[in-house]
């Protein structure tokens, strides 16, 4: 009730309802609930709840609104659109990592396979030839929405002249010059189509400083046989007199995870356009949660698999039918009968 009274009156303390809590802990349990907690955006610091809920209420009405002005590209003066050709370079997509999942196809096999959401995705700006490596004009991409004060004042141009929310993660995608898109355009899952194949870059989960059996699967040395304290060692590093030097790449300990890597080649076995999500065959670098770049592979064996994809993207406006779930045609959908009862 005191709690109660003193909301109302907005001086709610949450710094001393937070002693008082630990106060009636044993400190057993003290111990346990020590740890950092920072709060990801700007406003809950000194607020009284009440504020708090409002901030909440109109930031998320604030990013809704700017979302649906951009809903429609094509509606204010549209850039000119061209035509698919061979060895266009599309723009890819920043996405999420949901987590992985099993699916089977028509004849039974299982695969297993990874989740992606499209999360917020705008393209940020144009950059000419000259302005991006002197080879090919880029796109710059935006994803998955933040507060406006975990981004730079310098960065927050960018996303005010494209009047779309700030974003978490920025990406360039290198592209040709027929699919350049207009910023503010917002892009989706269906992007991507089953049966193509896909290039995903994210940063590896770190590791940390790591042995060379660990980080290289060295196969370490005896435990027995009279060894003492070198078991997990990478003995000696090779060269005598002759190169007097170990060569540089020489496989020892440091740094494990933590770089971008990226996973080439994997197939796109089905695309659910409603809350946009991809579901891409076999795992990709990166952890829960961890944002990623999703584009067209550039293996030459798989280009082929791109046939007519959208181009440039993927717009609302062009294809209103689309259905919520598109599936590879090898890839055995649940919602219909399997093959024992028919
Ligand atoms: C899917 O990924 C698995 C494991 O990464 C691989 O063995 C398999 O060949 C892939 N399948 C396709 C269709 O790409």
């Amino acid at each position: 009730k005191y709690q109660k009274t003193c909301r109302h009156k907005s001086q709610y303390d949450p710094l001393l309802t937070f002693l008082l809590f630990l106060s009636s802990l044993s400190p057993a349990q003290l111990v346990c609930c020590v740890r950092t907690v920072k709060t990801t955006t700007f406003f809950e610091e000194h607020l009284t709840e009440d504020n708090q809920e409002y901030m909440r209420k109109t930031m998320a009405e604030e990013y809704r609104r700017q979302t649906a002005e951009k809903l429609n590209p094509l509606k204010d003066e549209p850039w000119e659109r061209h035509e698919w050709t061979e060895g266009s370079r599309r723009v890819g997509l920043v996405a999420v990592k949901l987590g992985m999942a099993p699916v089977w196809t028509k004849t039974g096999e299982r695969h297993v396979v990874t989740m992606l959401q499209v999360q917020d995705c705008h393209v940020l700006k144009c950059l000419s030839k000259e302005e991006h490596d002197g080879r090919t004009a880029a796109l710059v991409v935006g994803g998955k929405n933040v507060s406006p004060f975990q981004r730079s004042e310098q960065s927050m141009d960018m996303f005010r002249t494209a009047g779309v929310p700030p974003k978490q993660k920025v990406s360039v995608f290198g592209v040709s010059d027929n699919a350049l898109i207009k910023p503010g355009t917002p892009l989706y899952a269906a992007h991507f189509r089953p049966g193509q194949y896909v290039d995903i870059t994210a940063k590896s989960i770190g590791k940390g400083f790591q042995g060379v059996m660990k980080r290289w699967g060295f196969k370490g040395q005896p435990a027995t046989h009279g060894q003492t304290k070198t078991h997990r060692r990478p003995g000696a590093s090779g060269p005598g007199g002759d190169p007097a030097k170990v060569f540089k790449g020489k496989k020892m300990p440091g740094q494990m995870g933590n770089v971008y890597v990226t996973a080439y080649g994997l197939k796109v076995w089905r695309v659910n356009t409603k809350h946009n999500v991809l579901y891409v065959n076999g795992s990709v670098p990166g952890h829960r949660n961890c944002v990623l770049k999703v584009r067209d592979t550039k293996l030459p064996t798989r280009k082929s698999s791109l046939l007519n994809p959208p181009f440039p993207t993927f717009f609302t406006e062009d294809e209103c039918d689309l259905e919520e779930d598109l599936y590879d045609e090898n890839l055995f959908v649940h919602t219909e009968p399997s093959t024992e009862s028919v």
